[in-house]
């Protein structure tokens, strides 16, 4: 077999008929919404690794202190011969679990974006020839179609990307996984915890405003896609806790009126001035809630580790041992 494949699931225009549904749909409701899995063009990827370097944008760095303290017991608790990876990214964080499951054959990252799959298998097959990679563009809240691997089988999902699904999506995402799972297999799983509103906004909203270039490349891409004119020094980025969903929400905020026209929907958009749009959620955790969704979902928590600061958390769950 090659060592590397990429392949999609989704025909290349079945990308666009739900980049069209979904902004037709969110842009005319009320309030007006964009779903977040459109941020990631290849600009939005690139931007998305810098503001993981951000001062201010811990969870990258608490996470990978937790995967490197931890990577041994994960190795020992699941003894993984195939690591498929959802929102692989760049798979940075990654390569610490690799090193350290000696069983590994097959890792399949999943994502929607081509060109971060493409330049994280090139920089891991550099890095460990013997390893197969098999790529996969695909949208992981839809039905997964993974290829043949052999188990036991680790699912990774990191970056708390799990928080950027609302309530719903992510029930019905956790029941897919969990049907993905055979007993022996796991789900590893990195979730944002619930902190002080000091620490939690400036990390959606940092001094040097990469956060804000990456929430308004959002606007680039509908321009670009569906020939809008939208005007992204238009809106202010806005990032605000949310205490009763326990969620931080991007924003974009109109500066002033105007109409924003999308010809390929054939759809002409009015904004008041100062109105905000939802661009995203990022849900934050604590233990129980972790715990009672996994367990909606038919999966036993059976870890749970935090870094030293206690601000992000890893949990392995899987199907519960049958009596
Ligand atoms: N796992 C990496 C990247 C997190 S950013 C890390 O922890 O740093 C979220 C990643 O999920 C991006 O690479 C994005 O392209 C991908 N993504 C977002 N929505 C997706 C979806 N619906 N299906 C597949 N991938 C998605
Ligand atoms: N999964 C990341 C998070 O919720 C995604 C993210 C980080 C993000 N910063 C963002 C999404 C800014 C939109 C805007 O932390």
């Amino acid at each position: 077999m090659s060592p590397f494949q990429l392949t999609r699931t989704l025909p290349e225009d079945a990308t666009d008929a739900a980049l069209r549904a979904d902004v037709l749909q969110g842009l005319t409701r009320t309030p007006k919404t964009l779903p977040p899995k459109w941020f990631y063009d290849a600009r939005g990827s690139e931007l998305f690794e810098e503001i993981t370097a951000l001062p201010e944008y811990y969870p990258t760095r608490a996470e990978r202190e937790i995967l490197l303290a931890r990577a041994g017991d994960i190795a020992a608790a699941t003894g993984a011969r195939t690591l498929i990876e959802l929102g692989s990214g760049s798979s940075e964080k990654t390569r610490h679990l690799l090193d350290a499951l000696p069983e590994l054959e097959t890792y399949i990252p999943v994502d929607v974006s081509g060109s971060a799959l493409t330049a994280a298998a090139d920089a891991l097959l550099a890095e460990r020839p013997g390893l197969t990679v098999h790529a996969l563009i695909a949208d992981f809240t839809r039905e997964l179609a993974l290829p043949a691997a052999p188990g036991p089988r680790l699912v990774v999902f990191l970056g708390g990307t799990i928080g950027n699904l609302l309530p719903p999506e992510r029930a019905a995402f956790l029941r897919s996984v969990r049907s993905l799972l055979e007993p022996g297999d796991h789900l590893l799983l990195g979730t944002d915890l619930v902190k002080d509103e000091s620490v939690l906004v400036p990390a959606y909203d940092d001094a040097a405003g990469v956060t804000a270039a990456f929430n308004k490349n959002v606007l680039s891409v509908i321009d670009r896609e569906l020939g809008a004119d939208f005007d992204p020094a238009a809106f202010d980025h806005v990032a605000v806790w949310d205490a009763g969903n326990e969620w931080i929400e991007m924003r974009l905020r109109a500066r002033a009126a105007f109409t924003v026209k999308i010809p390929e929907l054939d759809l002409a958009v009015p904004f008041a001035a100062g109105e905000e749009m939802r661009t995203e959620v990022s849900a934050k955790f604590r233990e129980e809630r972790v715990r009672d969704e996994l367990d909606a979902a038919g999966l036993a928590l059976q870890h749970w580790w935090t870094d030293s600061g206690e601000r992000f958390a890893l949990s392995l769950s899987g199907p519960p041992a049958r009596r």
